[in-house]
């Protein structure tokens, strides 16, 4: 009688825990609803920052294209405002992310600084009217393009 009673007791007890564990089964998929919203967002943000980078590289290109002419050409009006905008299309690369070799990002970064210190020389080279140094110092500056393309570029 004693025994029988307890078994119903235990019985009775197992229920609630039985809903308990559905109710915590049922959250589970609820909990794991809310980092997947979170997801999405860094997605979202992610696309901007590549698009950003890719904006980038289309400026870099052109800043390129425009030193070159100007070194070849000897027109140190074009040379300036080619370094100008290889200066301004500097800005920002801070959110920059590499698509492969991601865990070397320091190195991605590293590689963003040292370029903007070689436009530094090259704004130099080119305020002081000297094209045969700009020539050296836009050199130094394709050595960085060309490195971080053959560490980080897909
Ligand atoms: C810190 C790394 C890094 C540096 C420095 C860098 N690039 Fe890039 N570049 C990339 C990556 C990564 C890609 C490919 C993915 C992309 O476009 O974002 C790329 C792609 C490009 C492309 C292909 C166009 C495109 O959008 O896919 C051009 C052109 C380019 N870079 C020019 C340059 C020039 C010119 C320089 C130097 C003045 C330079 N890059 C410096 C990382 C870099």
């Amino acid at each position: 009688m004693s025994m029988e009673l307890n078994l119903m007791t235990i019985f009775h007890r197992a229920i609630p825990i039985f809903v308990l564990a559905g109710i915590l089964f049922l959250a589970v998929p609820a909990t794991s609803h809310g980092p997947a919203e979170h997801k999405e967002g860094t997605h979202a943000d992610h696309e901007v920052a590549m698009k950003s980078q890719h904006e980038r590289m289309a400026n870099f290109k052109e800043a390129a294209e425009m030193l070159a002419d100007a070194i070849i050409h000897n027109a140190p009006k074009l040379a300036h405002d080619g370094a100008e905008k290889l200066d301004r299309s500097l800005d920002g690369h801070e959110k920059d992310m590499p698509h492969k070799n991601r865990a070397r990002v320091k190195e991605f970064h590293r590689l963003y600084v040292e370029l903007g210190k070689r436009t530094g020389n090259l704004k130099a080279a080119i305020k002081a009217d000297d094209l045969p140094r700009s020539a050296v110092a836009y050199g130094r500056i394709l050595e960085i393009c060309a490195a971080c393309h053959r560490k980080f570029r897909d």
